[in-house]
C-alpha cells in the first residue's frame, strides 16, 4: 500500500454509523467501506439498512457493510442497539453519531412535542449511545490509534439561522458543545471526538428544498462555493478523521459547508 493509501486507510476497523441508509450517514458509510472498514448500519427502517448494506457490498470495495434495525430515540432502543452491536463484534473502533431529525414551523405555532422529539434523537440519543458504547470503543484504543467518534452537527449549530427549525439549531449547537466537552475528557481514554458541521447536502431531511435539480441549483446558488455538498465531501472527511491521518485531531467542529459558516453580508468600508 502506498503512503497516502495507508495514511487514510481504515482497513480492519469496525464502525457503527447510525442513520446510514440515507443521506449523509450513507455517504460516511460509503467512505468507510471504500477505505476497508466493516461498517454496521443501523436505523429504524431495518429493511432499508439491509438494502443499503447490500449495495455497499456490491461496490467491490475493500470493506463490508451490514444493516439492521435500531431506534436511538428511547433508552430501550439504545440498549437494544448496543446488544445488537455486541452480538456482531467485541470491539468498535469508530462511532458515527449521524441519526438525526428536524422540525420546521413558524415560531408562533412551534409544537411543544416537536422540541422534545428533535432534542431526544439529536442530543439525548447521541449522548447515551456514546456512553453505552464506551467500553467497546476503549477496548482496542491506543495512543497510536485512538478510537474515533464523529458527531453530526450542522452549520445551523454554528450560525444563528433557524429557518423555522428552532429545536434543530439548538440541538446542533448542543452537539457541537458536547463534542468539545467529551473530547476534553476522552483524551486519556484514547478516543477522539469530533463533529461535522455540514452545509446543505441532498438527503431525506433536506428533500423539501433539494429534491429536484431546480431546487438543488437554487440552494447551490446561495452557497459561497456555488454548489451543494457531495458524497466525496463527507466520505473524505470521514476517512481523514477515522484513519491514521486524523489520529491527533480531537475537539474539532469541521465545517463541510462550502464556506457558509464564514460567509456574512457585512461590509465595514466598501459597498
Ligand atoms: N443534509 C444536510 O444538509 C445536513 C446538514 C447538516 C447536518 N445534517 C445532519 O446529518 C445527519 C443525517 O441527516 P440527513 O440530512 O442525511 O437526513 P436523512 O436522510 O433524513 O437521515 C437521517 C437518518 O437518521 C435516521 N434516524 C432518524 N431517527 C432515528 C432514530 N430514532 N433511530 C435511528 N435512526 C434514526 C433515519 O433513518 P430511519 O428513518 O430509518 O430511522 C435517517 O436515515 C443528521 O444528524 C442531520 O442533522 C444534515
Amino acid at each position: 500500500m502506498g503512503y497516502v493509501d495507508d495514511l487514510f486507510s481504515v482497513k480492519g476497523k469496525v464502525a457503527l454509523v447510525t442513520g446510514a441508509a440515507t443521506g449523509i450517514g450513507r455517504m460516511a458509510a460509503t467512505g468507510l467501506v471504500q477505505g476497508g472498514a466493516r461498517v454496521l448500519i443501523a436505523s429504524r427502517k431495518g429493511d432499508a439498512c439491509e438494502a443499503v448494506a447490500a449495495e455497499l457490498n456490491a461496490l467491490g470495495a475493500a470493506g463490508s457493510a451490514e444493516g439492521f434495525a435500531a431506534d436511538v430515540s428511547t433508552e430501550e432502543g439504545i440498549a437494544a442497539l448496543v446488544e445488537e452491536v455486541k452480538s456482531r463484534t467485541d470491539t468498535l473502533h469508530i462511532l458515527v453519531n449521524n441519526a438525526g431529525v428536524s422540525w420546521g414551523a413558524k415560531l408562533e405555532e412551534f409544537p411543544y412535542a416537536a422540541w422534545a422529539k428533535v432534542l431526544n434523537v439529536n442530543v439525548t440519543g447521541l449522548f447515551h449511545l456514546t456512553r453505552e458504547l464506551l467500553p467497546m470503543l476503549e477496548k482496542d484504543a491506543s495512543i497510536d490509534d485512538p478510537a474515533r467518534i464523529v458527531n453530526l452537527g450542522s452549520v445551523m449549530g454554528t450560525q444563528p439561522m433557524a429557518d423555522g427549525a428552532y429545536s434543530y439549531t439548538a440541538s446542533k449547537a448542543a452537539v457541537h458543545h458536547l463534542t468539545r466537552t467529551l473530547a476534553s475528557e476522552f483524551g486519556e481514554r484514547r478516543i477522539t471526538v469530533n463533529a461535522f458541521a455540514p452545509g446543505p447536502f441532498q438527503s431525506r431531511m433536506t428533500a423539501f428544498a433539494t429534491a429536484t435539480d431546480e431546487q438543488a441549483a437554487d440552494v447551490a446558488s446561495r452557497n459561497p462555493s456555488g454548489r451543494i455538498g457531495r458524497v466525496d465531501d463527507i466520505a473524505g472527511s470521514t476517512l481523514y478523521l477515522c484513519s491514521r491521518a486524523g489520529s491527533y485531531v480531537t475537539g474539532a467542529i469541521l465545517p463541510i459547508d462550502g464556506g457558509e459558516s464564514v460567509h456574512h453580508g457585512l461590509r465595514l468600508f466598501k459597498e
